[in-house]
C-alpha cells in the first residue's frame, strides 16, 4: 500500500482515471448510434464503472490526499469572491456536478437498456452533460492557458467548421 500513499503517485493515478473517464465519454457519446450498440453499451459501462471508482476511492482515502472528494464548500466560495486568494473554487464545483451528470448519464443508460421509456431521458441528459464538459475543458483552457488560449481554441474551432464549407470553385 505504500506506494499509494505517495502524492506523486496519488496524481499519476488521478490522471490515468481521467484518460480512462474521459476516453470511455467520447466512445460512448461517439457509439450512441443503434448500429454500434455494443460498443455504446461497453464504453457506456466503462464510463459507470469509472464514476464508481472514483466515489469509493474519493470516500475512502484519508483526509489531505489529493484523491480525496471533498464537496465544494459555498462558505469557502462566497470568501474566494471577495479575496480571490487560493485555489479557484470552480474546479471543486466543476469536479461534483461533472461526476454527477456524467454519472447520471451512464446510470440512466443502463436502465435504458432493459426499460425503453428511459431512453429519451437517457439521451436528455447525455447531451446536457456534453455541455457541462464543454464548460469543463473551456474553464480548464482558461484557467491554465489564459484568455490566448481560450482564443487560439475558439479560432481553430471556427477554421475547422469554415473548412467544412465547399471550396470556392476557381474560375
Ligand atoms: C480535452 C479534454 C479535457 C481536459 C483538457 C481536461 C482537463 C482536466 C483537468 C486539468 C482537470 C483537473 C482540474 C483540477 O486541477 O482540479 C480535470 C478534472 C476533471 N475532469 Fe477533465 N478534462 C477534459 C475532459 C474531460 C471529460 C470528457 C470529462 C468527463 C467525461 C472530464 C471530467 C473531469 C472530472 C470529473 C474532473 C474532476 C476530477 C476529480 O477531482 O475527481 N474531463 N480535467
Ligand atoms: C456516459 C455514458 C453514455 C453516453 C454519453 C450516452 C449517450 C447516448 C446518446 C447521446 C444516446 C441517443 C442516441 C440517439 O438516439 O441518437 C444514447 C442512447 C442509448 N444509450 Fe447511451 N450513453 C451512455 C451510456 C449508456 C449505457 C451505460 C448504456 C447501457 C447499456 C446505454 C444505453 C443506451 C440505449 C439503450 C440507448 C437508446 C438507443 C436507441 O435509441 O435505440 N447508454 N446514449
Amino acid at each position: 500500500m505504500g506506494v499509494f500513499t505517495s502524492a506523486r503517485v496519488q496524481h499519476a493515478l488521478l490522471k490515468g482515471w481521467h484518460a480512462w473517464l474521459a476516453g470511455s465519454f467520447l466512445v460512448a457519446y461517439v457509439t450512441a448510434d443503434e448500429n454500434t450498440y455494443a460498443m455504446h453499451q461497453f464504453a457506456g459501462y466503462a464510463v459507470l464503472a469509472a464514476i464508481v471508482a472514483r466515489l469509493a476511492g474519493g470516500l475512502l482515502v484519508p483526509a489531505g490526499s489529493p484523491l480525496r472528494l471533498s464537496p465544494p464548500d459555498p462558505k469557502a466560495t462566497l470568501a474566494w469572491l471577495s479575496s480571490r486568494k487560493g485555489r479557484h473554487p470552480l474546479f471543486a464545483w466543476f469536479a461534483v456536478v461533472l461526476l454527477a451528470i456524467v454519472g447520471l448519464a451512464a446510470l440512466s443508460g443502463a436502465v435504458a437498456d432493459s426499460a425503453a421509456w428511459m431512453e429519451h431521458p437517457h439521451e436528455a441528459i447525455s447531451e446536457a452533460s456534453l455541455w457541462v464538459i464543454v464548460g469543463h475543458i473551456t474553464f480548464v483552457i482558461w484557467m491554465y492557458a489564459g484568455k490566448k488560449g481560450v482564443a487560439r481554441v475558439t479560432s481553430w474551432l471556427a477554421g475547422m467548421r469554415l473548412s467544412n464549407l465547399p471550396k470556392e470553385r476557381a474560375r
